[in-house]
């Protein structure tokens, strides 16, 4: 308290300031909201218990050397027991939840369909059983669910009876009964959009706030172009052509998520009055100099990046330069497909975390054909011996908070401006510091600041976008990177499984609390 010393209360006030950077909700549209995104795989930590089973990443972490340390996720954070505990001292120590943090978590399709046929999928009751008990613990104390229904595990059995993903049929047959146009693809028969229905069914009376897949393009591009994720295909690992197969994987997503969008809007969305997007991975790319080649690049490498599922969504076609470039390698939509393709999002969540800069790089005759040669562009991380930014601890992470501001403003201006939201942007530490190191986060709470001061900036000029989310609230499972990295706000001893608040959890519960 202010005992008289106006002195005091103004330092006070400037600390304050300087620490939430003068943020608060205050400074946000109405209704506008701040929340935490987790992944089912990355946190639940069920492995194959409770009648779950496996998916594709499940089976892709045993291979040896594949996962850092050859970690896997049969335990990680265990959310599926501890979901409360992550709750419980988030509330006493840093009051995040009770200020109606809303929070995006995934449903594990593994969780509901084991074994799933030709079409027909069999519930695993323990599954929803655990959805439901999460999903009403959430409502119970304030926080407001955000589900979205895939994150990169495929069902092992649809992998091996199917050939996952990659599996033709469902473009060709799609294309066979275009008359009946039946979209209800996952590519075997209509197993996504059934799965998507379920789940609309059982929960849609609680969850309002839908998305299909994350990172499409991810699922696409580390699968099936350099094999860095499962299934681990491409044309240097054992099997795959990275020519080709990202470009039908991707398709099928598209038309799958479509497919699911369809479904709801036909059969749910008008009683349970939700909406329902799609999360994209964004990264800015600048170009590295004004030459007209370098600043084409960089056009190549949003458009074979984001636009390469967001430009089908809002405008029914791939971007000009990859048709122009990948010709008949890239699959088409028959013009019922654009249809339902074209205005699949009520909202589009948009995962933005760094920034790189794009230089033309035209193929010569030793060049490979490949999703990622295909972009005829170079990424460099430097200018001039001047780095984009600070790198965090993946060695993809660099912090650029304009970069923020570019991407979002892209989106408004190339995509008419949908209703938007950051559905993921953060960092990450090593793996092998301390409590005391970790929950010292500094360069996470700068980190944070400048991006949400950057969004503000978009949205002041006009940018559509109606929330933030925090990539993690947990230290978590980082996919190759095992438990060699961190991105909570919350500092995880994975030994102990207990949770210490990091200093970044405090600094947003003093933004979105309005302290300040
Ligand atoms: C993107 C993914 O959606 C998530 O699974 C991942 O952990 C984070 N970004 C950080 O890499």
């Amino acid at each position: 308290a202010d005992h008289g010393h106006g002195g005091d209360a103004a330092e006070a006030k400037k600390k304050a300031d300087a620490w939430t950077a003068g943020l608060s909700r205050r400074s946000f549209p109405k209704g506008f909201v701040f929340g935490t995104a987790a992944s089912a795989y990355q946190v639940e930590g069920m492995a194959l218990k409770d009648g779950r089973g496996p998916s594709i990443w499940d089976v892709f972490v045993k291979i040896p050397g594949v996962i850092a340390n050859n970690a896997t996720a049969d335990v990680t954070v265990d959310e599926y027991h501890r979901y409360k505990v992550t709750n419980r001292p988030m509330r006493a120590d840093a009051d995040l939840d009770e200020r109606r943090l809303p929070k995006r978590f995934d449903i594990s399709i593994e969780q509901f369909f084991f074994g799933l046929q030709y079409g027909t999928g069999k519930v695993n009751w323990k599954g929803v059983a655990y959805y439901n008990r999460l999903i009403d613990y959430m409502l119970k104390i304030g926080i407001t669910p955000y589900a979205n229904l895939y994150h990169y595990d495929l069902p092992e059995a649809l992998e091996q009876e199917y050939g996952g993903l990659l599996n033709r049929k469902v473009v060709r047959s799609t294309r066979e009964t275009s008359k009946t146009a039946r979209f209800d693809s996952f590519n075997s028969g209509k197993a996504f959009a059934d799965y998507a229905d379920f789940c609309f069914k059982t929960f849609g009376d609680r969850v309002k706030n839908w998305m299909t897949f994350n990172e499409p393009r991810v699922v696409a591009a580390l699968g099936y172009d350099d094999g860095r994720f499962a299934p681990g295909r491409c044309t240097k690992c054992k099997a795959g052509n990275s020519a080709t197969e990202p470009y039908i994987v991707a398709h099928h997503l598209i038309l799958s998520h479509a497919a699911a969008v369809q479904r709801y809007r036909q059969k749910y969305q008008h009683v349970q009055n939700g909406r329902i997007g799609i999360l994209l991975d964004f990264v800015w790319y600048e170009g590295l100099t004004n030459s007209a080649a370098d600043q084409a690049a960089a056009q190549r490498s949003r458009d074979f990046h984001i636009g390469w599922f967001l430009h089908p969504i809002i405008y029914g076609e791939y971007p000009k330069w990859m048709q122009k470039i990948v010709k008949e390698r890239l699959p088409k939509f028959i013009a019922d497909e654009v249809k339902v393709v074209r205005g699949s999002i009520d909202y589009v969540g948009i995962n933005q975390y760094t920034a790189y800069y794009a230089r033309d790089q035209q193929p010569n005759a030793t060049t490979v054909l490949s999703y990622s040669s295909d972009w005829h562009a170079e990424l460099v991380y430097e200018r001039h011996g001047v780095p984009i930014g600070p790198r965090a601890n993946s060695d993809w992470l660099y912090i650029v908070p304009w970069g923020l501001y570019k991407a979002v403003t892209y989106v408004k201006e190339k995509y008419g401006n949908p209703t938007m939201f950051l559905s993921e942007s953060g960092m990450d530490d090593p793996g092998n510091i301390t409590i005391v190191q970790g929950i010292h986060d500094a360069t996470r709470v700068g980190y944070y600041r400048s991006y949400v001061t950057k969004l503000k900036e978009a949205i002041d000029n006009g940018a559509n976008c109606v929330g933030f989310f925090a990539w993690s609230l947990l230290d978590n499972f980082e996919w190759k990177l095992g438990y060699t990295s961190r991105f909570g706000l919350v500092y995880v001893d994975f030994r102990t499984l207990r949770r210490y608040p990091k200093s970044s959890a405090y600094w947003f519960r003093d933004v979105i609390t309005d302290k300040s």
